[in-house]
């Protein structure tokens, strides 16, 4: 605390808020960024206060009437949208109070986003458009982080600029600018406001379960899809618990967050580690500075909670660790070789990811690798709590995946839904490691009958139209027929209009992939699909490769009719099949794409850019490495 004194005094009076959007699609990344920056600053500079936009609750205008300057760290999703939820606050600042509010306010935005998509960092720079146009004032302009390359440098950079431009208008000293800058480069570790202390049990040796969060749903069904469990796909069935028969949760087109979980046995292997049981309950204490405490303690993190729950549920082992974790157990360690790697990998950021790669390393075997920094050895559970007190805000939190919902109410009953899951496995550069999906495995393995924490999500945008004669065109590629598989079950299972055109073109890799093959060319025996397109994009039998905008450009004449018709398209895959179906689009429209694609008619429903990302990824990796002379790096253990 005198540290905070000492700086405090060397930063003028400055009522600066950070103001972040985090509640995306993806959510992790951009909110332990922005937790991470406000809780640094916080530390060391006074009157700093975090915003979230996305959330409903906040008035923006008492939140941000006193505000100098406002840092907006906002993530992209879609196509280029911005965060889910936070566009209320983009339809806040174009009201008379937000302009009135927002104009002459100084403003600087980090915008997170992956060159794998071609809208890079739209979300973050929509929000630096929209708060310029409303009179704000942008101090540097928008600082791109992209995920596959340069997080920490840009990050860095953003912050720097954030120090320069106090320096230059006098509200932090010279010498405080450069400590600050150099805390930054050094990776300065954020201290945290609480400490830990594992419960003593009652008589009988008990601890008190940590209350559940979200709805619970129980797997009542799993199928393998394709023409056998080659495919790598499967449809899963869930039932909401407690649910009321004469609700309806969902309909067609909506999407399910569900929330894995870590298994079971390897989060008890990790957790022995720290010298803990596994049912050991913890209470996280606050330090004296209660004000800081309050915003440093993530709500989300039960308190008290037991070991078990906080590593099978909350925290997030099941990914690589981040500079702030190694950097944080380097602390720990008493071996120097061991000490100086951890502290090496912390600190460079290519070297670090170069490492993952090579290893495939997850936070859950840290201590394998490391053999020198487990308290088992030591036996001394005060230590391990001291160790988990500086990780557990570093482990990112586990977040849900989202599905689309594959089946209609109509047919599976108002609180049943049908999810299609493609598994996720890819090996390691080299291949010398299996790699798998984190949730799609949790989906794939667990037992029937289990619970699972699941949250139903609209999704306005992509419903079929409410004139039921409309023509409906959709386009579909791999596990990407989910929705329309739903669809398909809603025009068969409710007193629909055979008169109307529907058309459904998919695209798959072979014959053996191609998901819900039976049930498509049964809704067209009985009429409620007119036409079922399918093209192979890997059959040797079936030559030449064919992809969906193919078969668009091929049809031509009838989908430009269906479309001039007032006719809905419905597209849904991974990022790719957003850029080759607006290329046959735009080739079948003409100019009248641009306003097409404009329209509430033209739907989209994008995954992500996995496979593209993991390419450009390993592209980067290996320029990277050919560009500068590799260090040797040492490592203990296997
Ligand atoms: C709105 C929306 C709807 C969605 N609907 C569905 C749906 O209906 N069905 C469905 O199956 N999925 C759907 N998804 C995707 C889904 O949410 C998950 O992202 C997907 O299941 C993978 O999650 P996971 O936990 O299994 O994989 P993770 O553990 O999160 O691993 C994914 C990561 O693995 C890496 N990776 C993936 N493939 C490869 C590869 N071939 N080579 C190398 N690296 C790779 C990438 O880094 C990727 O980021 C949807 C996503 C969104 C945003
Ligand atoms: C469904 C989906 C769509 C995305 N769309 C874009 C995009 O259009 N442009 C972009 O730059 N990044 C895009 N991204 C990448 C994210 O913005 C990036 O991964 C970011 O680091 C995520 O931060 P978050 O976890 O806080 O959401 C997308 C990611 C997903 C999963």
């Amino acid at each position: 605390m005198a540290i905070d004194v000492l700086w405090n005094s060397d930063v003028a009076q400055l009522p600066l808020r950070v103001l972040h959007a985090i509640y995306s699609y993806n959510l992790p990344r951009t909110q332990s960024r922005a937790t991470w920056l406000w809780t640094f600053l916080r530390q060391r500079v006074p009157m700093i206060y975090p915003i979230n936009l996305a959330n409903p609750d906040v008035d923006f205008a008492s939140a941000l009437e006193n505000v100098k300057f406002i840092m907006l760290l906002a993530s992209t999703t879609g196509s280029g949208e911005v965060p889910n939820g936070s566009s209320i606050f983009i339809k806040w600042a174009k009201s008379d109070d937000g302009k009135r509010i927002l104009n002459r306010k100084r403003f600087a935005v980090c915008a997170f986003g992956s060159r794998a998509y071609p809208k890079f960092c739209a979300g973050g720079k929509r929000f630096a458009d929209v708060l310029q146009k409303v009179g704000a004032e942008e101090m540097y302009p928008v600082v791109c982080v992209d995920q596959l390359g340069n997080e920490d440098t840009m990050f860095r950079k953003y912050t720097t600029h954030l120090f320069d431009w106090m320096r230059k208008n006098d509200l932090m000293t010279e010498s405080l600018r450069d400590l600050m800058v150099e805390n930054l480069e050094n990776g300065a570790a954020i201290q945290p406001a609480f400490y830990l202390r594992v419960r003593p049990r009652d008589s009988y040796g008990m601890v008190a379960p940590p209350s559940r969060i979200g709805t619970v749903a129980v797997l009542t069904n799993r199928t393998d899809l394709g023409v056998d469990s080659r495919s790598g796909s499967f449809q899963v069935t869930l039932q909401l618990q407690n649910s009321v028969s004469t609700i309806e949760y969902y309909k067609p087109g909506d999407h399910v967050a569900i929330w894995p979980r870590t298994n079971k046995a390897l989060a008890q292997y990790f957790t022995a580690h720290f010298g803990l049981n596994f049912d050991d309950q913890i209470d996280i204490v606050p330090l004296n500075d209660a004000h800081l405490h309050k915003s440093c303690i993530d709500a989300s993190i039960p308190n008290p909670v037991t070991v078990e729950y906080l590593f099978t549920n909350v925290l997030d082992i099941n990914t690589e660790p981040s500079g702030e974790l190694l950097s944080a157990l380097a602390h720990y360690v008493e071996e120097p070789e061991c000490k100086a790697d951890l502290e090496e990998l912390a600190l460079d950021e290519d070297q670090r990811r170069d490492w993952i790669e090579r290893t495939g390393m997850k936070t859950f075997m840290l201590f394998d690798y490391f053999p020198t920094l487990s308290c088992i050895h030591r036996r001394e559970p005060e230590e391990g709590c001291d160790i988990l007190r500086d990780v557990l805000l570093k482990i990112p939190k586990l977040r849900p995946r989202y599905y689309s919902i594959s089946s209609s109410p109509a047919a599976a009953g108002n609180s049943t839904f049908d999810l299609t899951v493609g598994r996720v496995m890819y090996t390691s550069k080299g291949g010398s490691r299996l790699h798998l999906g984190f949730c799609s495995d949790f989906l794939a393995t667990l037992p029937l009958q289990s619970n699972v924490i699941a949250e139903l999500r609209p999704a306005p945008s992509f419903r079929l139209p409410k004139d039921s004669k409309l023509p409906v065109i959709m386009i579909a590629a791999g596990t990407g027929i989910a929705p329309f598989k739903g669809f398909v079950d809603h025009f068969l299972f409710s007193s629909g209009d055979l008169s109307r055109d529907a058309w459904l073109i998919y695209g798959c890799q072979n014959r053996d992939r191609e998901l819900y093959a039976s049930e498509m060319e049964n809704a067209v025996d009985r009429r409620v699909l007119s036409k079922y397109l399918v093209c192979y994009s890997r059959d040797p039998d079936v030559m030449p490769k064919t992809y969906v905008d193919q078969r668009v450009r091929e049809n031509a004449d009838a989908i430009k009719d269906m479309i001039l018709r007032g006719g809905h398209v419905y597209v849904c895959g991974d990022i790719r099949i957003e850029q080759s179906v607006n290329g046959a689009l735009a080739d079948i429209l003409g100019d009248d794409f641009e306003d097409f694609e404009k329209s509430p008619r033209y739907h989209l429903d994008i995954f992500g850019a996995f496979d593209i990302q993991r390419q450009l990824d390993q592209r980067l990796t290996s320029a990277r490495k050919s560009l500068s002379m590799r260090k040797s790096f040492r490592h203990v253990g296997t």
